[in-house]
């Protein structure tokens, strides 16, 4: 009930513009979402990429944002994220930047989500900057798998996020193996059909452990991106993170002190930062995907 809860409010717009308008709610809820969101502007979270560049971490920066349907507000968008790669570029940051491509177009049409994605890659390329491009809902895998083909047999600097819970992944993951870009394996974040997706389970995780193996053998690049301690311990002791080509990626302010244990023992780990206004979006998945974060969030709204 407490998901399903934090789930629509994610995405009622009507309890999002009350936030939005509560001068008392709006700074309460914000100190709960900077756990895990840098900041409501790219120069939010510019500085704290640095901070843990400067520790020997990568970073994946997202710039918060889907379903975008307004023509322009898709353009903003897609502005927004070529001044990302800009600043990134000129500090020399050769990182990751992570989108959905419904935020960029794939809303309105999946031509203009493509030929923005087109621009933000020319941009990340002369950079040496790394485009990751999210998952979404079963709805859109297609689409955005369609589009994802089509720019990676131009731009090898694109990657594409893959979601073990699919049953299609299986099939999906044999054809992506061709292409340069990276793929990024999560489990899934939405909540999909039973004959489309399996729900968490001992079987997703060997489900998980499989594709992983797959990627690991052709050596093709691979993010395993999990904050799940026993999968990752099993892929520990498979001796996966020491093979070229394999990164671990958690998101910002999740299982911190783990990633950092893995860093200690010299694998190569990334940090999700996500920043932007629709960080209360951002803040309800996470809070619905682990409810125990509710406490998190209540401690930190009341500590000065
Ligand atoms: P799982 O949900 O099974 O949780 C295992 C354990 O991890 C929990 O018991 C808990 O200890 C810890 N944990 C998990 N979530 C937590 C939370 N919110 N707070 C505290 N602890 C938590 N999904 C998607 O559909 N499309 C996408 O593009 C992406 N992109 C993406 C990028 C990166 C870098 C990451 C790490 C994740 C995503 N995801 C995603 C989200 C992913 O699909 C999944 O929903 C979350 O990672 C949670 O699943 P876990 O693999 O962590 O395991």
């Amino acid at each position: 009930l407490v998901i399903q809860a934090l789930k629509s409010a994610a995405r009622n717009e009507r309890m999002k513009h009350s936030v939005q308008q509560s001068t008392e709610l709006y700074p309460l809820l914000l100190k709960a979402a900077k756990r895990y969101v840098t900041g409501e502007k790219r120069q939010d979270a510019i500085p704290i990429a640095r901070e843990f560049i400067a520790k020997d971490y990568q970073i994946s920066i997202e710039f918060i944002g889907e379903n975008t349907t307004d023509l322009l507000e898709c353009q903003r968008a897609k502005d927004e994220f070529l001044q990302l790669i800009e600043d990134m570029g000129t500090l020399a940051m050769k990182q990751t930047v992570s989108f959905d491509l419904s935020h960029i177009g794939l809303s309105v049409n999946a031509e203009l989500a493509y030929k923005h994605l087109v621009e933000l890659a020319q941009k990340a390329n002369q950079y040496e900057i790394t485009l990751m491009i999210s998952m979404e809902e079963s709805s859109k895998t297609s689409d955005i798998l369609d589009i994802y083909k089509k720019i990676a047999s131009q731009y090898s600097n694109v990657g594409i996020t893959l979601q073990v819970h699919l049953y299609r992944t299986e099939e999906d993951i044999q054809q992506l193996i061709q292409y340069p870009g990276k793929i990024r394996l999560v489990k899934g974040a939405f909540q999909e059909p039973i004959d489309v997706a399996l729900k968490r389970s001992a079987e997703l995780n060997e489900r998980y452990l499989h594709y992983a193996e797959q990627l690991i053998n052709a050596n093709h690049p691979i993010s395993i991106a999990t904050h799940d301690e026993a999968l990752i311990q099993e892929m520990e002791q498979r001796q996966y993170f020491n093979q070229p080509n394999v990164e671990i990626e958690m998101l910002y302010g999740i299982r911190p002190d783990l990633i950092h244990q893995l860093k200690a023992k010299g694998y190569r780990c990334k940090v999700y930062l996500p920043y932007g206004s629709e960080w209360y979006l951002y803040l309800c998945h996470r809070l619905a995907e682990y409810p125990e974060n509710l406490f998190l969030a209540v401690a930190d709204i009341i500590n000065p």
